[in-house]
Formats: C-alpha cells, structure tokens, sequence
C-alpha cells in the first residue's frame, strides 16, 4: 500500500481531457483546459541544437543550475526590477513545480500548517500534504487576493509558510507591492509564486517578493512567460540562510536540472526584452476576443483579470463545475478545467485557455454558451440582459 500522504484523487482536468478523447459527439474536439500559452516563441527565436551544443549538455551539471543561467537570472532581476540578487540564493528546478516542492520541503514538518488561497492553483495542497503538512485555505477578497483582513486570525504557532500567487490563477488578479508587504510582515516565512509575473495585459510587470525584505521564497519559471512548459526550468530564490540546505535538499530531488533546458533558457533570457513584449502583445488582444466571444453569445466571463491566459466562464448558481466540465467534454467536445480543481468547496466556474486559436475560442465559447442554454436558460437570460458589465468581484 502507498503511504496516505503520497495519494492524492485525480486531477479534474485529467479526467476532463480523457472525457474529450473518448467523446462521442460528431464535433471536431477543442481543448480549452490546459496552462500553456499558445504563443509561437519559435517565430521570434531559433532554439535549433547544433552539434557542438549537445557536447556541453551531456553530463552531469552544477546542482544548484548553471552559473550561467543563474548569472542571467541575476540580470535579469537588476535590470527590470533594479533588484540585487546574489547567484547563491538562485536555484534552477525542475520548472516551477520543482521550485515549490524544494520550498516547501524546506519549510514543512509534519503537522505545519501552510496557509493557501482558498481558490488557487491546484498542486499547493498536494504538495503541502505530501510533506505531511496541513493546507489552510485563506479567504481571498473582491480582487482575489488573500483577504488581509482574515489572514492573521489563520496564523497559529505552526503556520509554517503563507502562499502567495500574484498574478493568480486562475483569475489574474494582480495584488500591489503593499498587499504584498503586509502579507510578508506578519512573520512567517512567504512563497510568492510568480510564474505569470511577465504576463500582464498592462505591459509592466507585476510585483514581486524580491522587492521586499525579509527571509521569503521567490518561484518563478521559464514555462508560462516563454511559453515552452517542456523545457522544465523554473526557478526558487531562497534567502540567503537557506541557500545551502536548499542546495542539499536538490541535489537528491535531480542531482542537476535538465542541460538542454538550462542552455535553451538562457538564449530565452538573452533576447528577454523582445520575446516578453511580443508575449504581452499576443495576451492582450486574445483576451479581448475571449471576452467579445462571451458578449455574442452571452457567456458569463469574469472581465477584470489583468494577466496571464485564464478566462473564467461563471457557471448558473449551484451547478457541480466538474459535472457541467464532463458533460461540455463528453456531450459537446470541449474541454475545460473545472472550478473544483482549484478550491475545496466547488467555486461554481470554468476555468478556459483563451490563447488557443481564434476558431478555437470562438467555437468553444459557442459550445458552452449553448450547454448553459440548455441546463438553465433562464439563468443564461438573465445574464445576457447584464452581459457587458458582468463582474464576478
Ligand atoms: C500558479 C502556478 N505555479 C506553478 C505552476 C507550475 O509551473 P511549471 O510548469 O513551470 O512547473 C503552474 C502551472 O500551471 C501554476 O499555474
């Protein structure tokens, strides 16, 4: 038998995607549900391998990641934040996934508490148990950032780690340089999580952990930013007291992250300031579309979110979002990532991918829109009188 901790209940969107390769509905099958952008980042940089890059990437790497990469990174910080970041608190991981798993397997002992968005990304539980700690879910307030004013009565002497992810998913919501400093006062160690933090539909970037003092975590990643999730390269900042452990802890986690991905993420940084911009210019106007598509055909959409590549598509009151997710994948051909894989108790939405094609969204949104008639179409009424101004905040 597998210990308890190390078994978790499938993944909503899992079974959502098997759903759609099983449907049997004579629709042509339109994924909306997955995290990854569909910008072309190959039309903008050549990321061929030539002969004479495969010998550098061959054996064993630093453990910690390349100096190289975590040089860059450095820069990086310097030069768009004005943040001075010593190479020994970088560490490369195994995407941003592994980032957090290091973090939380530095702060976590059985029976920790760590304090989560109540509705977030789904692995923060997960990964929170698999050490054998306890997830709290903190409530978010009308912008979806953790309710400041509920997160000090959810501190107790064994709050190990307080989770933050700005920009969020799934709603997008950016939370301001001062929400982040108070979250960070309270003194408990932070995990900022800032994989969408160059994603913002606004042209700047978010802000961030590394602005503020104190012994805090940074995740952040190449997988959502560059749009290339199959490199696998994220990144932890530790402070500075943890960077050694951190560095021992990793070393039995990958001994050293993936080469080829280390040396395709530096030529991604080398030409950062283009490829970022072209990215944000790819969001913006697919957000655009995804919300005229739900105004034509009168979908509930939440409107504020002001980065990333989630829409959220408001389900009629009482409605189990994984029920309505199989009957869109099995019945209709559309895939989308249930409201219930990111809270315990149901959220009530959809989460879509709105980077996918043009014909994609539209369609899809169609399809949707079509389901909602026909489950409850005098919900749909109503909403449709209200349609341009809906705002789920
Ligand atoms: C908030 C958040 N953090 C971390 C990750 C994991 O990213 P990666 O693919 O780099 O492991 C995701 C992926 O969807 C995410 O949404």
């Amino acid at each position: 038998m597998p210990s308890p901790i190390l078994t978790f209940p499938p993944m909503g969107i899992d079974k959502i995607s098997t759903l759609l390769a099983r449907n049997q509905s004579h629709c042509r099958p339109i994924s909306l549900a997955f995290g990854q952008s569909d910008f072309p980042i190959q039309k903008y940089l050549d990321l061929t391998l030539q002969a004479k890059d495969l010998e550098k990437v061959l054996g064993y790497g630093d453990i910690a990641g390349q100096m190289s990469l975590r040089e860059k990174i450095s820069s990086f910080y310097a030069s768009t934040l004005g943040v001075e970041l010593p190479v020994s608190q970088i560490l490369i991981t195994d995407g941003a996934t592994g980032a957090l798993v290091l973090a939380l397997g530095l702060l976590v002992r059985p029976g920790s508490e760590v304090i989560i968005p109540a509705v977030g990304y789904a692995a923060y539980p997960r990964i929170v148990k698999m050490f054998g700690g306890i997830p709290i879910s903190a409530p978010l307030d009308a912008e979806f950032n953790l309710s400041l004013h509920r997160l000090p009565d959810l501190i107790t002497a064994k709050t190990a780690a307080i989770i933050v992810n700005s920009p969020g998913n799934p709603h997008g919501n950016i939370a301001s340089l001062e929400i982040l400093a108070e979250i960070a006062s309270f003194g408990i160690p932070v995990i900022f999580d800032e994989v969408y933090q160059l994603m913002t539909f606004g042209g700047d970037f978010a802000p961030s952990g590394t602005q503020l003092p104190g012994e805090h975590f940074v995740v952040n990643g190449f997988s959502k930013s560059f749009a290339v999730p199959g490199l696998r390269i994220g990144f932890l900042i530790v402070p500075p007291s943890y960077a050694e452990a951190a560095e021992s802890v990793k070393v039995l986690l990958n001994i050293c992250p993936n080469l080829i991905g280390q040396l395709l993420a530096e030529r991604l940084l080398e030409q950062a300031p283009v490829l970022l911009k072209a990215h944000q210019s790819y969001l913006r106007p697919c957000h655009n579309f995804f919300l005229d598509a739900c105004d034509r055909y009168s979908v509930p959409a939440l409107r504020n979110s002001q980065a990333g590549f989630y829409g959220i598509i408001q389900l009629p009151e009482g409605m189990d979002s994984m029920t309505a997710a199989s009957i869109l994948a099995k019945d209709y051909a559309v895939a989308t990532a249930p409201g219930k894989d990111f809270a315990e108790t149901d959220p009530g939405f959809l989460r879509v991918n709105f980077t996918k094609s043009g014909q994609d969204v539209s369609e899809g949104v169609r399809r949707i829109a079509e389901f909602l008639a026909k489950v409850n179409p005098e919900q749909l009424q109503s909403h449709s009188l209200s349609a341009s101004g809906l705002s789920l905040s």
